[in-house]
């Protein structure tokens, strides 16, 4: 089975590189695209790299588009014509629906919404920058085309950036939000407390920072292993009348209108930007 990946950007380089590093592809069954080849020298030791992304196209089983919403639809009319009959098309973006992906694929002037029944087999991926470190939970959907084996062979890569979690189509813009926006969210919420706790602290920065991120982690941790609720860890440490509890009630008080802000935020956002990418296809 040969993967491609076409963009080489922050996610294609991740993806190739954790593909490549987990085995589950070589040199000659890596093929990599991108519109700035000079970025993709130093891949050449580990993968091949293609002249054109119709080159890539007609060679792999397994396409990954790894592209701004807004580069997508030239992309797929590029590769429409030289794709394999059975290949899967895996795009990293959330905001086209399958409805106009396929749309460009077919070079159909019918709208979205009447590409009813699908011809090709699309997936949506959604990693997060945790496969960094082999911890992501990425997102990935399906359209009704995609057979058993091909979700898989998906999984199977996927897997080598961290967790997979399947989900349809209508629920990736929150659970966007929990896994691959997340990471912004905590470190930006740290971030506060951090700089708030070392107004009253001579303790180094840098361990400061150390401290919160260990017990971050070794929170998460707890809550995992023994199968503890957020409310579980709050009782446990917020014993009533002392210290814990005081800063709890404060959290507990005031934080819920900032959270509901913070949704309110992005969801409206990403609707926008769904939005505007989707007018890209009309
Ligand atoms: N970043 C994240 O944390 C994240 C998480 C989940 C999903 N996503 C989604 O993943 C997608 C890619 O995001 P990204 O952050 O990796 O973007 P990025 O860093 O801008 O990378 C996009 C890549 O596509 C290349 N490209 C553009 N037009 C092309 C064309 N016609 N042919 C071949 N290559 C082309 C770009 O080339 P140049 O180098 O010449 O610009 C660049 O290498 C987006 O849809 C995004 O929504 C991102």
């Amino acid at each position: 089975m040969k993967v491609g990946i076409i963009g080489f950007g922050s996610m294609g380089r991740m993806m190739a590189e954790k593909f490549s590093a987990s085995g589950l592809v070589d040199k000659n069954t890596l093929l990599l695209a991108s519109r700035s080849p000079e970025k993709l020298r130093d891949a050449k030791k580990w993968a091949t790299i293609c002249k054109t992304n119709s080159e890539l196209s007609s060679e792999t089983d397994i396409v990954f588009l790894a592209l701004r919403p807004f580069d997508l639809k030239g992309v797929l009319e590029e590769i429409r014509d030289t794709l394999k009959e059975d290949a899967l098309i895996v795009s990293l973006n959330g905001s086209v629906t399958f409805g106009n992906l396929e749309k460009s694929l077919t070079g159909s002037t019918a709208g979205a919404d009447s590409v009813k029944t699908c011809v090709h087999r699309i997936a949506k991926v959604i990693p997060s920058v945790t496969a960094e470190v082999d911890r992501s939970q990425t997102l990935v959907c399906y359209n009704d085309q995609v057979t058993t084996e091909d979700k898989g062979n998906l999984k199977r890569l996927l897997s080598s950036m961290g967790d997979v979690i399947e989900l349809p189509e209508k629920e990736l813009g929150m659970g966007s939000e929990l896994v691959s926006c997340m990471p912004g969210f905590i470190a930006s919420i740290f971030d506060v407390i951090t700089k708030s706790a070392e107004e009253h602290t001579d303790i180094p920065h840098d361990q400061v920072v150390r401290m919160v991120l260990q017990t971050m982690i070794a929170t998460g941790e707890l809550m995992l292993k023994k199968n503890m609720s957020f409310e579980d860890v709050v009782k446990r440490v917020a014993t009533p009348g002392g210290i814990t509890e005081e800063g709890t009630k404060v959290v507990y008080a005031q934080f819920p209108e900032t959270a509901r802000e913070l949704f309110e935020k992005t969801l409206q956002k990403r609707a926008e930007t769904s939005q505007k990418a989707e007018s890209q296809f009309e």
